[in-house]
Formats: C-alpha cells, structure tokens, sequence
C-alpha cells in the first residue's frame, strides 16, 4: 500500500512570539501535520515546549498533532501529552528506558503511536516492535536543534525500515535537515512523511510559506 506524502513542518523554527498564528498561517499554506519538538534539557541539549503549549494551540485546528518527545525518561510525560491534544506521540528508543511499554502506553491512551531513532541508531531496534508502531520517525540531523545538515546515511536506514515495514501501515518519517533538493532523495528512499524547520519557517516570511510547502510537495511527488 503507498501511503500519501505528507508535510509536517516543525514549529521549532518559527516565532515563538507569535506561535499560535505561525501554527494556522501553515495550514493556510497547505501543510498537513504539525510537528512539535519537545525537549527536555536531558535527553538532548536543548529545552523546548511542554504539554502546556500543546494545550493551548489545539483549539486552533482539527489538524494532527505529530509530537516528537526528546524527553527521558518519556513515560511519565505521556498522559500530558495525550490530555493536550497530540494525535501521534513519538518516543525515542532510547528514551523509555522499555520501549515496548512506552509504545503500549500511547496506543492505550487512544493516540498512535511512534517510535524515534537516532542517526546512530541502528533498524533493528525495530525488530520486535513493527506490529506496535503507526509510525517510524528517522533522525537525519542529531536531535535537539533545527538548521543543521542532513545526514546522507539516513537514506540507506529508510531503505531499510521501509523493507521491513512491508505492507504493515506504518507512517515513514525523516526528520532533519529537509529542503526541497534533498527530499525526493528521502522520498525515493521509502519516507512518506517529511518534517521541516528552517526550509519553511526561515525560507522568508509568512507569505511564501504555501510557496515552498507547495515546492516540497512537487519534488517528493516526482520521487513517488
Ligand atoms: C530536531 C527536531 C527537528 C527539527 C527540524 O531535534 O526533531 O524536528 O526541528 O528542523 P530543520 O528542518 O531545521 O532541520
Ligand atoms: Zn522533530
């Protein structure tokens, strides 16, 4: 089964002044998911947001929140995150410290459930997971900061969870360093999900956003 590519841009690189209309002004522009990067301090060098700020953007859109938890351990934050308003809650394999229990945490609160891996964390992590996730999410850049440069192995890791993904319906998601150059190379690759920060948020103001969504859009397509 092909799964629809999608576009989730990374609310990491916009204006944190005014979040809640960098979160609408998106949509408008033809974005699907909204990515939202939590970050504990801990786990990566960097903090971010928390269940809280979830809360208080979700009346804005019915669309769906894909949240990326940089947070260890991860499990006592995930009723939080469920309660604010997260659709997908994605935890790093690391990050439990059991992932199984975490990823049956997350479906038993009613929300899909997503595991993370690190560029240096090898697929077969996987291996005894793959019935328990709605979502893979690869690392290309290092977690905790937008605007770094992707990681050209990350391609050959896709390649390979999307083999042992087969026809399970699981989501494929690159995260890191995506632009309109490289992202037929990830589409071509197996992702179906495209995370992207600084390509959208920092490309030029909130006009032409729906111009670059719309340019990412057509390089993955022609990679479909
Ligand atoms: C990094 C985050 C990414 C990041 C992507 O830890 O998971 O979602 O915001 O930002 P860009 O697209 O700028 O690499
Ligand atoms: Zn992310």
């Amino acid at each position: 089964m092909t799964r629809s590519q999608l576009i989730a841009p990374s609310i990491l690189a916009s204006d944190f002044a005014k979040l809640g209309q960098e979160v609408t002004d998106v949509l408008k522009a033809g974005a699907d998911w909204i990515h939202i990067d939590s970050m504990d301090g801990h786990f990566v060098p960097n903090i971010t947001f928390g269940p809280d700020v979830v809360k208080a953007i979700r009346p804005l859109t019915d669309a769906v929140f894909d949240a990326h938890l940089m947070i260890a351990p991860c499990d006592p934050y995930l009723e939080a995150f469920a309660k604010a308003g997260c659709d997908i809650i994605t935890v790093h394999a690391e990050a439990g410290p059991h992932l199984h229990r975490s990823l049956q945490a997350i479906r038993n609160l009613g929300k899909k459930a997503g595991v993370s891996l690190n560029p240096a964390t090898p697929e077969n992590v996987l291996d005894y997971v793959l019935d328990d996730v709605d979502l893979i999410l690869v690392m290309s850049v290092n977690p905790g900061f937008g605007g770094q440069s992707f990681i050209p192995q990350s391609l050959e890791k896709i390649r390979k969870i999307k083999a042992m993904i087969g026809k399970r319906p699981i989501d494929l998601e690159v995260d890191g360093g995506i632009t309109a150059t490289n992202i037929a190379e990830a589409a071509k690759a197996g992702a179906n999900v495209f995370v992207a920060g600084s390509t959208i948020y920092k490309g030029g103001d909130s006009k032409t956003y729906a111009q670059r969504i719309a340019a990412m859009r057509k390089a993955a397509k022609t990679a479909a």
